[in-house]
């Protein structure tokens, strides 16, 4: 680095003015990032009491010439840049020349630091602003400073500090995000007196992750690496089975540099919707390259809030990142065979291995938070989001399908769209598909009990196939648990599929198409509902909501609604505590937007109204839901985030039986 100096009046004012030090995260991280700027490859920090008492970031990097030791703490003073044009081209962390001011005029501050230049080193001691001590002082190549007792000298600020922990916690999570951002730094964190965290520094972004955030996070993630018009985007993401309650676990890293980015966040989302399920957040470690004169960082006092000079390329970017590696990464999981011991070859014969499935990892299904900073996203999308492709697939309910034929509660008569669709549908299945669907001579026409499921399989002798897509070759192998839809896809694996999971991900997708339209079925008899005040107010205010979820529902005055019509598949006795729970929720999240609200909704009623494991359902039911899952990429993930499918491979199984 160079000669401090200090900026002229100029070009001091035009840097984004504030607030710099407010908490020791604070000072923590403007130490950090002046400790990367100094070229580190080893930087630890050590706090105590939340680093309210006692915080030392110690680095190895290239050290303070004794001559610039005072100038560092004056206002403006910075070795960074030096004209008003450095401005539009910031390729370090700190370019204010406000950190080391703002921190020694706030807390007893101590220095002790040897440039890589000279052979002695100079510790310098720094109160509230004043000068204590210059001394002399032998000590490595590189950089310590000490803060003692923070807003000392502030009472009013002190005051605003949180608990030790709380403050702990901030520091933790600064350390973590900048650890992250330079995997080829070693960063050590001791936390009263004991060490936390400790990253390799080997360069490796994998194990700057493992180190901050585990091996479960490492292992549930998929690899981007992608480049779109100058902007690179490398790193990892989650896999849809692993997306987060929220987006607390979004990481993104312009040029080196912790950003949040409203811009990233939403790409990243756009590109996993229909991947990962409703309230569910991607998480991502990602770390964006594109040129500094692209990339405003000073609109901020904080440096963590950058301006795009042009956002679609970046949006752009991410999106199609993540893309294609949602694509490239198959989303079902693999079943995977216990190894077989090498050593003992009579043991498998004795005692045959039992394989195991992957083990999924759920989380919590929390939706967004009312005053969530990103609850604006969808009018951000609107804004900039490229030309999505729509999904090619027609869904389920939009083929001839025999599901539909399956009902489970009494409803007297359609709407009259959904007479003229179910025409179109009976028509359909006399004609073109019933020769597909057929069962063959030696099979039963309807499956209704289970041991009729394993006489049907064990007497098809040569399976034909079901559906025939220019790609894939399906054939129907049969039915486990009453859950489990088996089906050999091109002679390569049999990918195993759970019913309900399936069929909840079809519902999902069609409420949410069509908003309700064309999915009511007109109850037998209306239903009349009593709620409490709360929830009757709200779910008076949003009737609307209930009919874009397929209901017709009035107000019946007194506390009460009465219903006319529910969604196709919801049994009669879900009705009455649909709606109670649906009113309820209306209620409880008025804040929340009303996308968020519908998709909960939906996810609601598909959840409930779906055919379910343990349910006996006929042979046509079941490939009909292999045909749909497998013509049909959004049929991945229940809206819960289960796995609708998963694949044995055919090597896997012959491996099994020592065949290959
Ligand atoms: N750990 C360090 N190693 C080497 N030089 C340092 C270190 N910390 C600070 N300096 C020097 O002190 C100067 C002032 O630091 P300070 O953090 O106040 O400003 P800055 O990093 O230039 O800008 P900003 O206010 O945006 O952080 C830096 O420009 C740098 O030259
Ligand atoms: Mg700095």
């Amino acid at each position: 680095m160079g000669v401090i100096n200090i900026l002229d009046k100029h070009v001091a004012e035009l840097i984004a003015a504030g607030e710099v030090v407010e908490r020791p995260s604070s000072a923590i991280k403007e130490l950090i990032e002046n400790a990367i700027d100094a070229g580190a490859d080893d930087i630890t920090v050590e706090i105590q009491n939340g680093g309210i008492t006692f915080m030392r970031v110690t680095d190895n990097g290239c050290g303070i010439m004794r001559d610039d030791v005072r100038n560092a703490f004056l206002p403006h003073a910075t070795s960074k840049i030096k004209l008003e044009n450095d401005l539009e081209s910031i390729s370090t962390l700190g370019f204010r020349g406000e950190a080391l001011s703002s921190i020694s005029s706030v807390s007893k501050l101590q220095l002790l630091t040897r440039h890589k230049s000279e052979d002695i080193g100079t510790s310098y001691e720094i109160d509230g602003g004043d000068e204590i001590s210059f001394d002399d002082a032998g000590c490595p190549v590189g950089t310590t400073m000490i803060v003692r007792d923070l807003f000392y000298n502030i009472p009013a600020r002190m005051k605003f500090l949180k608990k030790d922990r709380a403050e702990g916690n901030a520091v933790a999570n600064v350390v973590d995000k900048t650890a992250l951002s330079h995997p080829e730094i070693a960063f050590t964190f001791i936390r009263d007196g004991k060490r936390v965290l400790r990253t390799s520094g080997d360069g490796k972004v994998k194990s700057a992750i493992y180190s901050v955030y585990g091996k479960d996070f490492a292992d549930g993630l998929m690899p981007v690496n992608y480049e779109l018009d100058g902007i690179k985007v490398k790193g990892y993401i989650s896999r849809p089975v692993n997306s987060r309650p929220n987006r607390s676990m979004q990481n993104f890293f312009i040029n080196g540099r912790y950003v949040r980015s409203r811009t990233a966040s939403v790409a990243l989302e756009e590109a996993c919707k229909g991947s990962v399920m409703v309230g569910k957040f991607p998480a991502c470690v990602l770390y964006i390259e594109m040129s500094f004169e692209a990339i405003d960082v000073n609109v901020h006092p904080s440096k963590i809030e950058v301006r795009f000079i042009n956002e679609r390329p970046v949006f752009d970017a991410v999106y199609h990142s993540v893309k294609t590696s949602l694509s490239q990464n198959d989303a079902r999981k693999q079943i995977t065979f216990a190894s077989q011991p090498k050593d003992d070859a009579f043991s498998d014969l004795r005692k045959p291995k039992p394989f195991t499935a992957v083990k999924s990892v759920f989380n919590n299904n929390t939706p967004a938070k009312p005053d969530d900073p990103f609850s604006q996203l969808d009018s951000i999308v609107e804004k900039i989001k490229p030309n999505l492709t729509q999904n090619p697939h027609p869904s389920f309910f939009d083929v001839k399908s025999p599901l539909d034929v399956y009902s489970k509660q009494a409803v007297t008569r359609q709407t009259n769209l959904d007479e003229k669709i179910e025409d179109i549908k009976t028509k359909s299945i006399d004609t073109e598909i019933v020769s597909d669907l057929k069962p063959q001579k030696s099979q039963k026409p309807v499956l209704k009990s289970e041991p009729e499921v394993v006489a049907e399989a064990a007497q098809a002798e040569e399976p034909k196939p079901i559906f025939e897509q220019p790609k894939n070759k399906l054939v129907f192998i049969g039915e486990a648990f009453k859950t489990y839809i088996f089906v050999e896809k091109n002679d390569k694996e049999i990918v195993i599929i759970d019913k309900h999971a399936a069929h909840e991900r079809m519902i999902y997708e069609r409420l949410k198409r069509e908003r309700g339209a064309g999915f009511s079925q007109v109850l037998l008899e209306p239903i009349v509902v009593l709620l409490n005040k709360i929830d009757y107010e709200a779910a008076i205010s949003n009737l609307d909501m209930f009919t874009e979820c397929a209901f017709d529902v009035d107000d019946f005055g007194n506390g009460s609604l009465i219903v006319r019509a529910a969604p196709q598949y919801l049994a009669l006795d879900d009705v009455e505590s649909s709606v109670i729970e649906m009113a309820g929720y209306i209620a409880q999240n008025k804040n929340d937007i009303r996308s968020e609200k519908m998709d909960w909704i939906y996810h609601n009623v598909a959840c409930r109204a779906a055919i379910k494991g343990g349910n006996i359902s006929t042979r046509e039911e079941l490939i009909d839901i292999a045909n749909q899952v497998d013509s049909d990429e959004t049929l991945r993930y229940c809206p819960h985030g289960r796995p609708v499918c998963t694949v044995i491979t055919r090597y896997e199984l012959e491996k099994q039986f020592g065949r290959v």
